[in-house]
C-alpha cells in the first residue's frame, strides 16, 4: 500500500513533469515499478501490452495520451489540432473492448479549444473523479452484498483484477471487497488466477495481500466446483463495457462464472462506473471483443506449454447476458438486469394469453 501512497500521490496513474507516470502492471507481483511515458507511441504500447490495464485505468491513460500529443504538437504557443486529433484516434483504437478508453480520449479532446493546460487539467480531474466514483460504487456494492447475508462472514469470489491498479485508486469490485473486509465481513476471497495473463493471481492477490484480506487463489476451472461445494456466497466482478440492457463484457471467463453462479443460486454482482455503460448499444451482441496473440496461451518458444504452431482461440473478453446478472452497481445506482429480464418475459407471456 505504501509504495503507491508515497511514490505516486496515491494514484496508479499520474501526470508529472510533462510525462505520464503509471504502475507497470507487468512487473507485479515480483517488483513494484513505475513507468514514465513521454510519447503517444509509448503510451499506446503500454496499453497494448497491458502494462497499463483495466477499463477505468486505460480511460485515464487515453486522456493523458491526448495531453502528451498536445505537448508534441505545440509550436510557438499554437497547437496543431489536426495532428492531435489523429493521435487521439490512434489512442482510442489501442484496445477495442473497454468503452472507457474512447470516453477518456473524448473528454480530453473536448478541452482542446481551451488550450494545452486545460487538457492536462481535465486528465488530472478525471483521475480524482475516478477515485471518488470508485469509493461511492465500492461502498454501495458492500452495502448490497452485506444485505444478502447480514449475519455471517462472507466467502467471495472474484475474477481478473478490478482493484486500484485497474483504476486511478480504490478499485471497483475489489474496492467493494476491501470495503467489506474493513467492515469485518469477509471470511475469505477466492481469486480466480485468470488465464492466460494471470491478472488474478499476479495483481488481485497482491492487492488483497497489501490490504490484509484473507484469500486463496484457484485455477479458473475450480470456480464452479467451489460453488457446488458451498464455498461461495457471492461473485463480484468488474466490466469493460455494459450495453443498455445490462449485458456486460468483462475478462474472458466471466460468462462461465455467471452461468455457474446461476446454476447454484449465487448472486452475481458487477461493479463498474457509469462511464462503462455504452448507451448506444441496445445489447451485448455489438460489443467488440479483442482477440490477442497466440503466444499468451501457448507460451514463448523457450517456455512453451503447447506444441509449436498450435492454433489458438484467445478472446480477451466475453459478454455475460444481463439475465445472469443479479445487480450492476455504479456510483449512482443499483441496476437489476435479471429482474428486468424476468419482468419482460412475464410481460411477453401475458401479452400472448
Ligand atoms: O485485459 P484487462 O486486464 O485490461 O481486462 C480487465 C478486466 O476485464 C477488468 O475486469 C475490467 O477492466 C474492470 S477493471 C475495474
Amino acid at each position: 500500500m505504501g509504495a503507491l501512497r508515497h511514490e505516486h500521490h496515491g494514484f496508479s496513474l499520474y501526470w508529472e513533469d510533462n510525462a505520464v507516470m503509471a504502475v507497470d502492471q507487468r512487473a507485479l507481483p515480483q517488483r513494484f515499478e513505475l513507468l514514465r511515458l513521454e510519447s503517444v507511441d509509448a503510451l499506446i504500447d503500454a496499453v497494448r501490452v497491458l502494462a497499463v490495464r483495466g477499463a477505468p485505468a486505460i480511460g485515464l491513460a487515453g486522456a493523458f495520451g491526448v495531453a502528451l500529443s498536445v505537448r508534441t504538437h505545440r509550436t510557438a504557443g499554437a497547437v496543431d489540432e489536426d495532428s492531435v486529433r489523429a493521435d487521439a484516434a490512434r489512442i482510442a483504437d489501442a484496445r477495442p473492448t473497454a468503452v472507457n478508453l474512447a470516453w477518456g480520449v473524448r473528454r480530453a479532446v473536448a478541452q482542446l479549444p481551451n488550450g494545452p493546460q486545460a487538457v492536462v487539467d481535465e486528465a488530472m480531474k478525471m483521475v480524482a473523479e475516478d477515485a471518488a466514483v470508485n469509493s461511492a460504487a465500492a461502498a454501495r456494492a458492500a452495502d448490497l452484498v452485506e444485505s444478502l447475508h447480514p449475519h455471517r462472514p462472507l466467502r467471495l469470489l472474484t475474477h481478473c483484477n478490478t482493484g486500484r491498479l485497474a483504476t486511478a485508486a480504490v478499485g471497483t469490485a475489489l474496492g467493494g471487497i476491501i470495503e467489506l473486509r474493513r467492515r469485518g465481513r469477509v471470511a475469505e476471497v477466492l481469486v480466480d488466477e485468470t488465464r492466460p495473463l494471470l491478472q488474478g493471481s499476479r495483481l488481485t492477490a497482491w492487492e488483497l495481500g497489501e490490504a490484509e484480506v484473507p484469500y486463496r487463489i484457484c485455477v479458473d476451472s475450480a470456480a464452479a466446483a467451489a460453488m457446488s461445494r458451498g464455498m461461495v456466497d457471492c461473485v463480484l466482478v468488474g466490466a469493460d463495457r455494459i450495453a443498455a440492457n445490462g449485458d456486460a463484457a468483462n475478462k474472458i471467463g466471466t460468462y462461465g462464472l455467471a452461468v455457474a453462479a446461476a446454476r447454484h443460486g449465487i448472486p452475481f454482482v458487477v461493479v463498474a462506473p457509469e462511464s462503462t455503460w455504452d448507451p448506444d448499444l441496445p445489447d451485448g451482441s455489438g460489443i467488440p471483443i479483442e482477440e490477442r496473440e497466440a503466444a499468451e496461451v501457448t507460451g514463448d518458444a523457450d517456455a512453451a506449454v503447447a506444441p509449436a504452431g498450435a492454433g489458438v482461440f484467445n478472446p480477451a473478453f466475453d459478454v455475460t447476458p444481463g439475465e445472469l446478472i443479479t445487480a450492476i452497481v455504479t456510483e449512482d445506482r443499483v441496476v437489476r438486469p435479471r429482474d428486468a429480464h424476468r419482468e419482460q418475459r412475464a410481460e411477453l407471456i401475458r401479452s400472448r394469453i
